[in-house]
């Protein structure tokens, strides 16, 4: 058993994105490409001698040939112990619950969360640190640094770890162990919510539930939580095996791609409550029956009802949600005398005031809702917590949704998205916006005052770091808003998305069509941006 010191030369396109390193998979395959990245992140680290590392992924085309090369690249830089998911499966939720749980010094999570996979899919890799949380900015600075630079990785030569059985092997000095993958996930589950009461509400004969994981990651998650351990139903849990090109789909849990569970819950018959996660179950879609629950308003109805759950019972310490995400949770916090923060987009943002004590709650837009229990999104938590707030209050889902509304509001809330943009015309696009933002406030388009308009820049309230350029805000004196930001997960081209939001107060008029409702502001922002123009598209790719 050797150590091998193998030369390399640096790529030029290892820069992480909003969630690691993502690339379609023959990029990933490329000789030495893979164990360049690792290298980087190992060279970035200190202290990690000796210490546990925490290693699974989505089980998409890739994963086991990726975590194999990883196994032997930690024994070789020294690593005491490696806690890997049986099959190389772990959710992204779950690796953060594991590193916490065990006190890792890190892990690595193997996923493109929702994009597709496939031999011609797209593949990823991401650091997470000591809290279980996503690699911070200044992290990820220092491992693209060294990816420019770097001249030679360490690997062991030895033959593979046989990643299916539960059991403990030595690669080295380092101790390998494969571990349950759904096991701590579950029981950090069943300590947050009331699992005896949503087991009798399931099982009582007055509510179905219908769970899509879309043949990604949280397939065995669902299994055993929901029909295993509360007694759902065999079946409720459909597309639950975890397949390398997730069954050919688009692992994504919202109206567009998630469409069996969207015909389901909108057809005859439907149940009471759907949800579907993405590939690596760190995202949710929640639904009821012919009702579509917004995350901004989802994470806002979580906020309101938290003291309902047992692991919220003693309140919250404050909101977060990234900028683009509607300001319905802002108006939660408000009347519960807590702080809400807006931060960049990104889970990574969030870890701090995590850390620090100052939000409990996170959500994001992108069908992304979490708490403290981790330091990722979790999409199974978000399903748990809906169903123990059913569970309590014994209403539908669109009776709470408006019984919200008519309390607060409603924040009438889409995005646009552009897929595949050139990305050229797409930087011309923002870069237009951003000269342009500077003498919008105060300037009126139809029935609209500009208030504010801007690049949003936010200030870690705990580290004071600073990140600029995350999104152009227009801000509208009646609190409307349209958001402009490209998408920093994309792998092709660029990606526009335009994120719109109008306040409505007036309870009679909270039954509206979202896209009738915020067309006037659709205009607008085609008026101020160019969209069709510099996109070369007549309408979004996908609406959400
Ligand atoms: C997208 C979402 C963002 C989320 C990220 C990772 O990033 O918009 O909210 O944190 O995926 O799941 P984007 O492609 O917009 O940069
Ligand atoms: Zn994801």
């Amino acid at each position: 058993m050797t150590v091998q010191t193998v030369s390399t030369r640096p790529f030029t396109d290892q820069k992480p994105g909003t969630s690691g390193l993502r690339k379609q998979v023959p990029t990933f395959q490329k000789p030495h490409y893979l164990q360049n990245f690792v290298q980087s992140i190992f060279d970035s680290l200190e202290g990690y001698q000796g210490q546990t590392l925490v290693v699974g992924g989505d089980g998409r085309y890739y994963n086991r040939e990726a975590i194999q090369i990883i196994l032997k690249m930690a024994a070789a830089n020294g690593f005491g112990r490696v806690l890997v998911g049986q099959g190389g499966i772990l959710s992204t939720p779950a690796v953060s619950c594991i590193i916490r749980k065990y006190q890792a010094f890190g892990g690595i999570i193997l996923s493109a969360s929702h994009n597709p996979g496939g031999p011609d899919g797209d593949f990823g890799i991401k650091y997470n640190t000591g809290n279980g949380g996503p690699a911070p900015e200044n992290v990820t600075d220092a491992i693209f640094a060294r990816t420019k630079v770097i001249d030679q990785y360490r690997i062991l030569d030895v033959s593979d770890v046989d990643l299916d059985r539960i059991a403990t092997t030595n690669l080295g000095n380092t101790r390998i162990e494969v571990i349950d993958a759904v096991t701590d996930y579950a029981a950090l589950m069943e300590a947050l919510f009331d699992f005896d009461l949503i087991q009798q509400f399931i099982t009582g004969g007055n509510f179905r539930l219908c769970i899509d994981s879309l043949h990604a990651v949280t397939g065995p998650y669902a299994k055993a939580i929901f029909e295993r351990r509360l007694n759902a139903p065999a079946g409720t849990v459909q597309n639950g095996e975890p397949l390398e090109d997730f069954g050919g789909g688009h692992p994504d849990p919202n109206l567009v791609y998630a469409k069996d569970l969207v015909k389901v819950l909108f057809g005859d018959n439907a149940p009471d409550f759907g949800a579907a996660s993405d590939g690596d179950g760190d995202r949710n879609m929640i639904l009821g029956r012919h009702f579509f629950v917004t995350p901004s308003d989802s994470l806002a109805v979580l906020a309101a009802n938290a003291t309902l759950v047992p692991g919220y019972r003693e309140g919250l310490a404050g909101i977060a949600r990234s900028m683009p995400t509607s300001q319905a949770p802002d108006r939660v916090a408000a009347k519960l005398g807590i702080d809400c923060y807006e931060t960049p987009t990104g889970w990574k943002f969030f870890g701090n005031l995590l850390d620090a004590g100052k939000a409990t709650l996170c959500g994001e837009e992108s069908f992304g809702t979490g708490s403290n229990h981790v330091r990722e999104k979790d999409g199974l938590w978000a399903v748990l917590f809906w169903l123990n707030i059913l569970a309590v209050r014994k209403q539908s889902v669109e009776a709470i949704v408006k019984e919200h509304w008519a309390i607060y509001g409603r924040n009438i809330y889409c995005r646009h998205d552009y897929e595949g943009v050139d990305s050229d015309r797409a930087n011309t696009l923002m870069g237009n916006l951003r000269a342009a933002v500077g003498t919008m406030a105060g300037k009126s388009f139809g029935q609209y005052q500009v208030d504010y308009a801007d690049d949003f820049s936010y200030t870690d309230p705990i580290d004071g770091s600073v990140s600029q350029k995350q999104g152009i805000r227009i801000g509208f004196k009646d609190g409307s808003r349209i958001v402009f930001r490209l998408s920093g997960t994309g792998t092709q081209g660029a990606t526009l998305r335009v994120y719109l939001e109008r306040y409505e107060a007036d309870p009679a008029k909270h039954d509206q069509d979202t896209q009738v409702a915020l067309a006037d502001l659709i205009q607008l922002a085609e008026e101020i941006a160019q969209i069709k123009e510099w996109t070369g598209r007549d309408r979004p790719t996908v609406i959400t």
